[in-house]
């Protein structure tokens, strides 16, 4: 399989027609987050894009860094205007993790699943997050995807190995790997375009690409995850049978047996 090459996945987001913003393209930087957040302050238009070779500050959701050497991931964060009010802004994450698993299953990875808010599995393995960032006085977000592309000759380091996977491992060969990593940054952009003006996501849909261990914790509740709401929304059931849409929180896998 080709090795990832942002040069060419760039030229392919180009031409698959979706209309993105001036793309600003970094062989090294700290964070594409802190880059876009930067732009974003000082103007930058909605759709500004900023893409990094690799970064030596990742920072991933709750204040984890992001594992981003060179030729293994991409590593993307975008600049967003929502026209609508910033009550509405948080679906943004789980809409972008919505679209990011659909693109993945649509790639032939049909075992693809969305861990609430916005991390793509692949069994049971994250291959890809969600930054999202809101800075609703000064009218924008950003929204940062991170894409575990292909490990093939990097050094994961151990516990990072337990816990994630690359996209390469799990398609078909002979797939292009840009292509594949250029479609899922524009299956991103591309649901956040169509669902304007309203934000919200279908959750007959994104419902089904839920995973579900047996019981998890979220923000406190204990319970099964049963759905989301068109706000995003996890909807969980409890021992009782009680149903609970939390908002914010990690979903963490506690099992008993
Ligand atoms: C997560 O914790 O799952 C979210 C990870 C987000 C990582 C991406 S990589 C591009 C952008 N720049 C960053 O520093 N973080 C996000």
């Amino acid at each position: 399989m080709a090795p990832l090459e942002i040069g060419r996945l760039l030229a392919r987001v180009r031409r698959m027609g979706i209309e993105i913003g001036r793309v600003h393209f970094f062989p090294v930087i700290a964070s594409t987050q802190d880059e876009a957040v930067r732009l974003a302050h000082a103007g930058a238009p909605e759709g500004t894009l900023v893409v990094a070779g690799r970064q030596t500050r990742g920072r991933g959701r709750v204040g984890r860094t992001w594992f981003s050497p060179a030729g293994a991931g991409l590593y993307a964060s975008l600049v967003l205007r929502p026209p609508v009010p910033p009550s509405e802004w948080p679906v943004l994450s789980v809409l972008a993790g919505v679209a990011v698993v659909e693109e993945i299953q649509r790639l032939g990875v049909t075992q693809a699943r969305l861990k609430w808010p916005n991390d793509a599995l692949i069994g049971g393995r994250k291959v890809a997050g969600i930054l999202t960032e809101a800075f609703p006085d000064a009218g924008f977000a950003v929204l940062g995807l991170g894409l575990n592309a292909s490990f093939r000759g990097v050094e994961v380091p151990p516990d990072l190995a337990e816990v994630a996977t690359d996209l390469e491992t799990h398609l078909q060969p002979g797939t292009d790997l840009n292509e594949a990593a250029a479609r899922v940054l524009l299956a991103v952009i591309a649901s956040y375009q169509r669902a304007l003006p309203d934000l919200r996501i279908v959750p007959d849909r994104a419902g089904r690409l839920l995973w579900t261990a047996g019981e998890v914790v979220v923000g406190g509740v204990r319970g099964r995850v049963a759905g989301l709401t068109p706000a995003g929304e996890l909807w969980l059931v409890e021992e009782d049978g009680h149903a609970v849409a939390v908002s914010v929180g990690e979903v963490t896998d506690d099992r008993r047996d």
